[in-house]
């Protein structure tokens, strides 16, 4: 360890409580039940090539996706660490095909709610390759002390007063931001506690990565499939071309665009028509992430934080990243 004093997120949290726009205290209790879910899931992921848990369920999730074990795991860990807390009223995952309202007497104060996917990269489990959760918090808008209502969750997501993810990889780390800034915590395995390792991340204005699922060339727009041919020219002064990199775990391939400079595509197109990333839990999240962070986030025509969202599983198209190359991109979408 450096001579600079070691900073866990549990103090970060309390020392910039004013990073909240809310009541004290209240971010920090919410945040501690995102890190302890994050450690059990952590710890469980760390397990999984010797523990029974490979292989998939029986069951499909309500996309008609195949679940893995540890989507069900994750989920269940996520809910029950939230439930468990008097500051959020209601959950809403991409695991469940409806929202949960907590109704418990703890509850009868929350005012907040949190979407999630607490399984990003699922298909990616069974092959050691990185995998994440995502989460977005709100404020709620229906009456504190009331069951929270499909509205509560179809806010858009300039209105996210919290959102952060974490990432099971070659090491675990927890980023979240409160919109003052992205911070990123370690996980030290040894102590079993999140250090502050990135703090006030900043996405370069441009980098040289690309990533997209480039196998569904065939169906892209004709202003994506120009993007990539234009990613792929020789032009030294563009630093071109650039660097294809494409995890199949978004939160994994975002994070590292964050870190080194790049672009994460998903369009429209491809065998589901309005793109496949879900607004509410994936493409919101890391959109406000983005934006903290100085890179941009858009369906290809939109700030994706200005949709006003219309179901909890909604699907949109996603460009996020360096803003100088999601602007570029966003140049050949309109011919
Ligand atoms: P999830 O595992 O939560 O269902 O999400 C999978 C998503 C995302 O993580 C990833 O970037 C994308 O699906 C990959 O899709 P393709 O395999 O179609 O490229
Ligand atoms: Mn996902
Ligand atoms: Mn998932």
């Amino acid at each position: 360890m450096s001579a600079a004093r070691a900073i866990t997120l549990g103090e970060y949290l309390v020392e910039n409580q004013e990073m909240f726009p809310y009541a004290k205290g209240e971010l920090t209790a919410l945040l501690s039940a995102i890190r302890l879910a994050a450690k059990v899931v952590n710890r469980e992921i760390n397990k999984a090539g010797i523990a029974d848990i490979l292989g998939a369920t029986d069951d499909d999730n309500v996309q008609g996706e195949r679940q893995m074990k540890l989507d069900v795991y994750a989920n269940d860990v996520f809910i029950k660490a939230l439930r468990q807390r008097g500051e959020v009223a209601g959950v809403a995952s991409e695991e469940l095909e409806d929202f949960i309202a907590f109704t418990d007497p703890i509850h009868s104060n929350a005012k907040y709610i949190v979407a999630m996917d607490p399984l990003d990269g699922s298909s990616n489990v069974d092959v050691n390759v990185s995998i994440g959760t995502i989460f977005s918090i709100y404020r709620r808008v229906t009456p504190v002390g009331t069951p929270v209502q499909l509205e509560d969750f179809l806010q858009p997501g300039s209105a996210q007063v919290a959102a952060g993810y974490v990432i099971y990889g070659s090491s675990t780390i927890l980023v979240y931001t409160t919109g003052h800034g992205v911070h990123g915590f370690t996980l030290d395995p040894s102590l079993g506690t999140f250090l502050l390792s990135h703090e006030s991340i900043r996405m370069p204005e441009r980098g040289v990565i690309y990533s997209i699922n480039e196998g569904n060339y065939v169906h892209f727009p004709d202003g994506v499939k120009r993007y990539i041919k234009y990613c792929q020219e020789l032009d030294p002064a563009t630093d071109r071309p650039y660097t294809s990199r494409y995890i199949g775990s978004l939160v994994s391939d975002f994070h590292r665009n964050m870190l080194k400079g790049g672009i994460y595509i998903y369009p429209t197109g491809t065998k589901s028509p309005k793109g496949k990333l879900r607004l509410l839990y994936e493409c919101n999240p890391l959109a406000f992430i983005a934006e903290q962070a100085g890179g941009r986030a858009t369906d290809g025509f939109q700030r994706i934080l200005d949709i006003k969202p219309e179901e909890l599983h909604q699907r949109v198209p996603y460009f996020a990243g360096s803003t100088a190359m999601v602007l570029e991109a966003e140049g050949f979408l309109r011919g």
